[in-house]
């Protein structure tokens, strides 16, 4: 019997040994910059000669590695490797596919750092950001292992005489695996063991930008025990490859995370039944979001100033759960412009691998051009009080920007930024601020600061988000603890790292027999 689950602790890096050890790690990944990487079919590396280098946000002369691109021929075979490991892999036991995932874990949490260090290399993580993420990905799969020995055991159902009844979780298949880059590891090993955990098997195509630590967590799996086939590694671009997974008659679920625009896109293609397939395709999707922050005039405004300043600025703001709007009520609204912006002055931008960033650059050129685009349009629906720059020219680098007076029905108001980028709402009334709140199509996360119980209740009732925190940060949310997935066109609201997330890529089945 396995412990009871406990989240991943956090390191202190003010901790000597272990600031040592971070560096430890640092250097043995730089030693390793520039190897070769691949797909991954049937459990054999596969060489296409489509070489694609992955590159360091913070320095874009840095190599991180050369990543063999797939094509739409190798994403077919990718697809009936994983249908042939379905016919051995459903049959293992639960408690079996468990073990392995325990045992991802335990390396995991051995090789901490050093994944968190290809993190800080190839995404441009902070120390404490690059920590988290393995954490949460050491997190989902000690977690995920346990829900699954518990759906194996037997579901309660009324009894009547006369009958056996048994409810059974079974798999559902063959799955595609999309993940996105601003989670590299976690997202990733939290979508891909969650599948096969429940006896899927899965072809696993990882983001363009960190393909080297989708590599290196394909090792991990090898390492712990997953058998070939099971999970097939297939890196190449969205655009070649994605329909041949998305559109397969073999394809029985699509297991995406990442912008509003791709996961429509999959969601419309796997409504369309294709020759040869015999059933309804699931899709789980989890998308952008347009997160708020409301400011009551009743609260603890260095509170709600820290957290604001640490849910826009964390990772440059690229997390879904970022706070890109403050809404803050008339009395308090300069006062708390003034305390973000003023922290915001403060932070340290710069290379990654170096302790005392806080933030590192945006994950690359697209991305840069976008985000610098939007503060442009800052300076004309709004007034840049803070940032508003580029940083260290080495890398993608972006000041943390504050924009203030902004309207709720304005473009940077509206639209997901994915940057170091907060936008100030002004309202006059508590209800007010909701409703700006809920005037966006997204709904994935959202906080309140107020030291008002009405208001609160207010807002529990009214603020329309899958995820909402009153009086804390927007982002960071705990695997078990805070089951994560949004509302509208911010997804399917599936709350990865909660008790139902397993249910999405299982089907139960009824036996009765008379007895
Ligand atoms: P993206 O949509 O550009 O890419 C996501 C994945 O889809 C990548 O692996 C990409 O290669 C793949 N892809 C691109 N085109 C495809 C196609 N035509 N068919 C199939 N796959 C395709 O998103 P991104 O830039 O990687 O990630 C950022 C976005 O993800 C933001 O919108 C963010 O809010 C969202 N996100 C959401 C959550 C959540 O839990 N809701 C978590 C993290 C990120
Ligand atoms: N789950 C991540 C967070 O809550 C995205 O910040």
């Amino acid at each position: 019997m396995m412990e009871a689950f406990r989240n991943e602790p956090f390191t202190d890096f003010t901790v000597e040994s272990h600031k040592q050890a971070f560096l430890d790690a640092l250097s043995k990944v730089k030693a390793e910059l520039g190897r070769d990487y691949g797909p991954v079919v049937g459990g054999r590396r596969v060489s296409t000669g489509r070489k694609q280098n992955s590159i360091n946000p913070a320095d874009i002369e840095q190599i991180v590695g050369v990543v063999e691109q797939a094509d739409g021929k190798l994403a077919e075979q990718a697809i009936l490797a994983a249908a042939e490991a379905f016919g051995t892999w459903q049959r293992v036991p639960p408690a079996v596919r468990a073990r392995c995932l325990y045992k991802a874990a335990a390396i995991l949490r051995r090789r901490k750092h050093e994944f968190s260090a290809w993190m800080v290399i190839e995404a441009g993580k902070s120390w404490v950001e690059a920590d988290v993420d393995t954490a949460e990905a050491i997190d989902f799969m000690e977690f995920y292992g346990r829900e699954a020995q518990r759906l194996a055991e037997r579901q309660p159902l009324i009894r009547i005489t006369g009958e056996d009844n048994e409810l059974a979780y079974i798999p559902l298949g063959v799955g595609v695996v999309i993940p996105p880059w601003n989670f590299p590891l976690a997202i990733l090993a939290g979508m891909t063991t969650s599948a096969i955990v429940c006896g899927n098997t899965v072809v696993l195509k990882p983001a363009s930008a960190t393909q080297v630590i989708g590599a290196k967590f394909m090792e991990l799996l090898a390492e712990a025990g997953v058998p070939a086939g099971v999970v097939n590694y297939l890196p190449g671009s969205g655009g070649e490859v994605g329909d041949v997974l998305v559109d397969h008659p073999l394809t029985r679920f699509v297991s995406f995370t990442g912008s509003r625009e791709v996961g429509l896109r999959i969601n419309e293609r796997a409504a369309k039944t294709n020759p040869g397939q015999r059933w309804m395709k699931r899709v789980v999707a989890e998308m952008g979001g347009k997160d708020t922050i409301v400011v009551d005039s009743d609260c603890d405004l260095d509170l709600a100033a820290e957290a604001i300043t640490f849910s826009a600025f964390g990772f440059s703001g690229q997390k879904c759960s970022a706070c890109s709007r403050v809404v803050a009520l008339d009395e308090v609204y300069d006062s708390v412009l003034e305390k973000v912006s003023a922290r915001a002055r403060q932070l340290t931008v710069g290379q990654p691998a170096d302790a005392a960033a806080y933030m590192g650059p945006v994950i690359d050129d697209k991305a840069y051009a976008k985000i610098l685009s939007y503060i442009e349009l800052g300076r004309v629906e709004g007034r840049i009080v803070t940032g508003g720059g580029k940083g260290d020219p080495r890398g993608y680098f972006i000041e943390p920007t504050v924009i203030a007076d902004v309207s709720p029905e304005a473009r940077i108001a509206q639209e997901e930024i994915f940057g170091p980028v907060v936008a100030f709402l002004k309202a006059s009334t508590f209800e007010e601020a909701i409703e700006y709140a809920n005037n966006t199509e997204y709904g994935l996360t959202g906080a309140v600061f107020s030291r008002n119980r009405m208001h609160l209740e207010l807002a529990r009732e009214r603020f329309h988000v899958g995820n909402l925190y009153f009086n804390r940060k927007c982002t960071g949310a705990l695997v078990g603890v805070h089951p994560f997935g949004g509302f509208n066109m911010s997804g399917t609201d599936s709350k990865a790292g909660g008790r139902d997330y397993l249910l999405l890529f299982s089907q139960a089945k009824l036996v009765s027999e008379r007895l």
